[in-house]
């Protein structure tokens, strides 16, 4: 490598539809990692996360929070930045889609192509996917999308399109030519058929809303969304800018060395994104790399699923290596992974607390002890024993194999295998016995004291050095009590054997990785629930159980069914029920028609249905309202058979604040009349076919 050779690094820029949770926070620390360990090895590293804020469903999240889409980005963008900031991620540049700077880096990309002759007018009828943001051809109406079974929408309007039929060969040829291009093998294997079966011109603007980037000459339209997103990667390193400064960072950076993303944004980084660029005769990126998802309770971790969990939880209460160290080291980079607080705390006092403290302190103590904390002369000649070498050489083999696997993405083995040292630098101490050596008299035994601990501190410090993009707070510590100062200046391209300086000076010596006892999962688990919002009075009345028709179906609390009860309250209540306390009464137990109006109700579809184990009365459903799709928890198993509600419209309360019943987070109440003794419960329904999504007022 020349010193100085630069390395430009991407994750993918966030919707900001959803609060950041851990699954945002893997794909930015696995770029931390690698961009922390491309400075050590002296690049020039440019790193750049960002959020991503146009399209529909950004405009439609905004409208139904009451907000507009500008404010509303503001804010979920600034709880990204600050939550990555805190993470100490390091990145070099935060973009964001409504900056000046994309805008005009947007716009010029789409003159190039148009100049190219690659954009023409066209007129799209069809259906649309409003989650995917993405035309879906090949569905009538009605369908769902084949992408991710939402209901598509249809569509008719006159679209600018991008002739990207004509990339079929080329982009085969590209993918051939280098194939690590796409990482990995598996992914570049489907990106290859998913192109083979042929390419249909994309459509790359819309102008049915307004939430966008006006295309260039013609405002009514703006830029198709995935356009407008991917092109973030040039802009933030200065393409489009008039500023020749900018100009000579995009020439500097350009083309991008890593493009990291999740499994299920394959196809628009690796076909529509080369494509563009080689409509516009720019440079491709070198390599793009897809992860596997995170999954907790054995899905993958989604606002609509409602079972994320939060990076701040762990970062509260273990720290931010914890985090990075278990993600890292417990999830098969590339596969799906699971994450669970029990995993993460075993993970925790198994190898940061016992092995990498445990050999950290004793052998950092011992040389305080027995040589006033300076690094301790091993002898060349005297006292040296066979396991001394067998550290030696298993240290050397453990920095080559490292290097190849965490260059080759393969971050579990590469940790496992630096492990592999720590345990055997534990065992040689065990063995060795150093504090009984420390008793004995004469030179030659303590010759033989110096030789151990100078060999575990060796050990550890090259451990250190080779997990600091891992651990860079830890190892950080770590380095300025072996002596050597700021951690980050080390090269360690030149990382080898026997550069302890001997006779150095200790720094004072701490325990970097305090045990974590039991209740520390129980800490996290219900910081989880606190975090997430209070529901509403509304939510909260706690009307008797056997009350039917009052806001409780079949002892189930409120939160899991709004009896009819409640959606005729504007006429009084039925049944003589008292007005919940979050719509006070403007008269005589009447709620006034803006109260009313607070409650936002919309047909949803049933995606999925099951029983809640342990749960008679409950089932939990994933229902569509058309901009995403809940977890609904209702009390509504007397009545039905969770195979038969698939498919079914509902009536759902959608802006009320999640609540968890049974470990599970309800994120709404379906609508439905509640009578009888046992307050069984009949679903609202319609006799027309009503669109999902559609609002009822
Ligand atoms: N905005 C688009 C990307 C545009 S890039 C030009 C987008 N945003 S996203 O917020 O929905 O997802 C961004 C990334 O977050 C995913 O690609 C993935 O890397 C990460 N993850 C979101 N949820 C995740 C998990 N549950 N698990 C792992 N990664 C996850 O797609």
């Amino acid at each position: 490598m020349d010193k100085g050779q630069k390395f430009y690094i991407t994750t993918p820029i966030y919707y900001v539809n959803a609060r950041p949770h851990i699954g945002h926070a893997y794909t930015t620390l696995v770029c931390d990692a690698i961009a922390r360990r491309k400075r050590l090895l002296g690049y020039d590293t440019f790193f750049l996360t960002g959020t991503d804020e146009h399209g529909q469903k950004i405009e439609r999240s905004a409208t139904a929070a009451g907000t507009t889409p500008e404010k509303f980005a503001d804010e979920v963008s600034g709880e990204f930045r600050s939550l990555f900031e805190r993470m100490n991620i390091s990145f070099n540049d935060f973009i964001r889609t409504t900056e000046p700077r994309h805008k005009e880096g947007v716009q010029e990309l789409w003159k190039r192509l148009e100049a190219k002759g690659f954009i023409y007018k066209g007129t799209y009828t069809g259906q649309y996917c409003v989650f995917d943001e993405l035309y879906v051809d090949a569905v009538g109406p009605g369908a769902p999308c084949p992408e991710c079974g939402r209901p598509t929408e249809t569509v008719s309007e006159e679209n600018y399109y991008f002739k990207l039929s004509e990339f079929a060969d080329k982009l085969l040829q590209y993918y051939q030519k280098n194939p690590s291009f796409i990482r990995p093998e598996s992914r570049r294997n489907e990106v290859m058929a998913f192109v083979k079966s042929g390419l249909r011109d994309l459509s790359i603007s819309r102008s049915t809303f307004k939430w966008g980037i006006p295309v260039p000459g013609d405002p009514k339209h703006i830029v198709y969304v995935w356009l407008d997103a991917l092109s973030n990667y040039c802009t933030a390193v200065g393409f489009g800018s008039k500023n020749p400064d900018e100009q000579k960072r995009f020439e500097r950076y350009w083309p991008a060395d890593v493009h990291m993303i999740g499994k299920e944004i394959i196809r628009f980084h690796c076909v529509y994104w080369p494509a563009f660029l080689m409509a516009a005769e720019m440079p491709l990126p070198k390599a793009i790399v897809a992860h596997g998802w995170l999954l907790f309770e054995d899905n993958k971790m989604s606002k609509s699923r409602g079972n994320i969990v939060r990076a701040e939880t762990v970062i509260d209460v273990l720290g931010n290596d914890a985090l990075r160290y278990f993600l890292l080291r417990e999830i098969v980079f590339g596969q799906d992974g699971s994450f669970s607080f029990d995993a993460l705390v075993q993970r925790y006092n198994s190898d940061l607390a016992n092995d990498l403290g445990n050999l950290s302190s004793r052998t950092l103590t011992m040389i305080n002890r027995y040589f006033n904390g300076s690094i301790p002369y091993p002898s060349p000649l005297v006292a040296k024993k066979e396991s001394d070498g067998v550290i030696r050489d298993h240290a050397l083999n453990v920095i080559a194999e490292f290097n190849q696997l965490f260059d080759e993405y393969q971050f579990s083995k590469a940790l496992e295998t630096a492990w592999t040292l720590v345990g055997a630098c534990n065992k040689y101490l065990v063995d060795e016995e150093p504090w009984l050596v420390a008793e004995q008299e004469g030179e030659e035994k303590k010759s033989r004291l110096a030789t151990i601990l100078y060999t575990a501190c060796e050990a550890l410090r090259i451990v250190t050095a080779l997990a600091h993009p891992v651990l860079p707070d830890a190892t950080a510590k770590i380095w300025h009590q072996l002596g050597l100062g700021d951690i980050t200046r080390f090269d360690l391209s030149d990382l080898k054997w026997g550069q302890l300086p001997l006779g150095g000076k200790l720094g004072k010596v701490e325990p970097v990785f305090p045990r974590a006892d039991k209740s520390v999962v129980e800490r996290m688990q219900q910081m989880e629930q606190e975090r997430s919002p209070k529901a509403p009075d509304v939510q909260q009345s706690s009307a008797p159980a056997t009350q039917a028709g009052n806001g409780t179906v079949a002892g189930q609390p409120v939160a899991q069914v709004v009896p009819q009860a409640v959606t005729q309250a504007a006429a009084g209540p039925a049944s003589g029920a008292p007005a919940p306390k979050a719509t006070p009464a403007a008269t005589d137990g009447k709620i006034t028609i803006d109260d009313f109006m607070k409650v936002e109700m919309r047909v949803g579809e049933v995606k999925f249905a099951e029983k809640v184990k342990g749960a008679d009365k409950l089932l939990r459903l994933e229902v569509d309202i058309g901009t995403e799709v809940r977890q609904v928890v209702a009390g509504i198993a007397i009545s039905y058979e969770p195979e038969k509600l698939i498919g079914r419209k509902v009536v759902i309360v959608a802006n009320l604040a999640p609540r968890k019943l049974r470990g599970l987070e309800s994120n709404g109440m379906i609508v439905a009349a509640s009578f009888g003794e046992d307050g069984k419960p009949v679903l609202a329904s319609f006799l027309e076919d009503v669109p999902v999504g559609s609002k009822l007022k």
